[in-house]
């Protein structure tokens, strides 16, 4: 498909108000989007799982408007308005009004909250977006009923994309591919897909609890790292890196190889990391704990065979993942050794998820 399949229809019925509602989960990277085109075209290709317990719901309520010249939409955060989310809101609706022209005849009065606490460290975009985006889609839908869910869905993860990049990762589960791979046919730059290939049931119930390392503000924006790998010298061995490990991730998925899923798993989280630190300017977004828990963890796991690994995000926080075969002792190690580490003593338990939910 390309962006022109996604310009909507003459629309009929554009109803005079309504209210909408959706659940959107975050998701964990295995294979790192890091670096990106213009119009947010990935630089190389990413998998992720998609996650559970940390989400953003969002409900819209919709009325007709006169003027129909501007965007027109109030913001609420966790029962407060807030002001300091606009700006990118309004960037988002200016980049997706040419695939939902109805918008400027909207007022938007936009209710939003995340599962996850304020200020965890933990990324809301691509929840927030995922969920922004799916309920947008169900206004188009209300004034075309004759789409398909596939379409739907597609859409979604097409718009979200347009809001952060990640975000087109987290409207369905339980395993999404997104960014073009060869091998994987209906792989594309502009939307994210169901991992096509056969994946062990190991890989069907994973665990993902992120130990909150350090909860305040991010060193980098998002954005402003994906722009550090413009010239950056090792970005083109990086980026082809991507694709050979989303090859060696096919046989590991379909055999459940959880040895060599931890090599691939691990190697990405460094890799991100190693970017930042060799981009100029230079980061290290990783804190002494981080570095203490990825320590124990190799101990832990040379020690006890337990196959339990560790995955980053663009900051300090650390995702330990671990099937449920293994959920007991892992609990019992992060209680015995690694809570230490944490902010306050917290961290998350989520686990793979199957994707958003329309909740209203
Ligand atoms: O979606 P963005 O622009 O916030 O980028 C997210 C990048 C990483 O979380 C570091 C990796 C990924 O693939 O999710």
């Amino acid at each position: 498909m390309t962006e022109n399949d996604f310009l909507p229809i003459q629309y009929d019925n554009l109803p005079a108000e309504g209210k909408v509602a959706w659940k959107a989960p975050s998701n964990i990277a295995l294979v790192k989007y890091w670096g990106k085109k213009a119009n947010q075209i990935p630089a190389n290709p990413s998998v992720s799982f998609t996650l559970d317990a940390c989400a953003t719901t969002t409900t819209i309520f919709f009325s007709r408007k006169e003027d129909d010249s501007q965007f027109s939409f109030d913001l609420v955060f966790e029962g407060e308005p807030k002001e300091d989310f606009k700006p990118k809101i309004q960037t988002f609706l200016e980049r997706i009004e040419i695939y939902l022209p109805f918008l400027k005849s909207y007022h938007l009065k936009i209710e939003t909250s995340n599962s996850f606490p304020h200020s965890s460290g933990i990324a809301s975009s691509a929840s927030g977006m995922a969920a922004l985006a799916l309920c947008l889609m169900d206004m188009e839908k209300m004034m075309n009923p004759e789409m398909d869910s596939d379409f739907f869905n597609r859409k979604a993860s097409f718009l979200a994309r347009l809001g952060s990049g990640s975000a087109c990762r987290s409207i369905e589960g339980d395993l999404i591919q997104w960014g073009e791979h060869q091998p994987i046919v209906d792989s594309s730059n502009l939307y994210g897909i169901k991992y096509p290939f056969k994946v062990n049931t190991v890989f069907k119930n994973f665990h993902d609890t992120i130990l909150l390392v350090h909860k305040g503000q991010k060193q980098v924006s998002s954005s402003g790292g994906h722009n550090l790998m413009h010239n950056h010298p090792y970005a083109e061995r990086r980026f082809e890196q991507a694709h050979e490990h989303l090859d060696s991730l096919k046989a590991i998925f379909s055999e459940g190889n959880l040895e060599r899923f931890i090599e691939v798993v691990e190697s990405e989280a460094l890799t991100l990391h190693a970017m930042m630190m060799t981009s100029m300017p230079y980061f290290i977004l990783m804190k002494p704990d981080t570095l203490q828990i990825i320590n124990k963890i190799w101990d832990y796991r040379k020690k006890t065979k337990t196959p339990i690994c560790f995955t980053l995000d663009a900051g300090a926080n650390v995702h330990l993942l671990y099937p449920e075969s293994v959920k007991e002792k892992a609990i019992q190690f992060i209680q015995d050794e690694l809570v230490a580490h944490c902010e306050n003593g917290h961290y998350i338990c989520d686990r793979i998820g199957t994707g958003a939910r329309k909740i209203g």
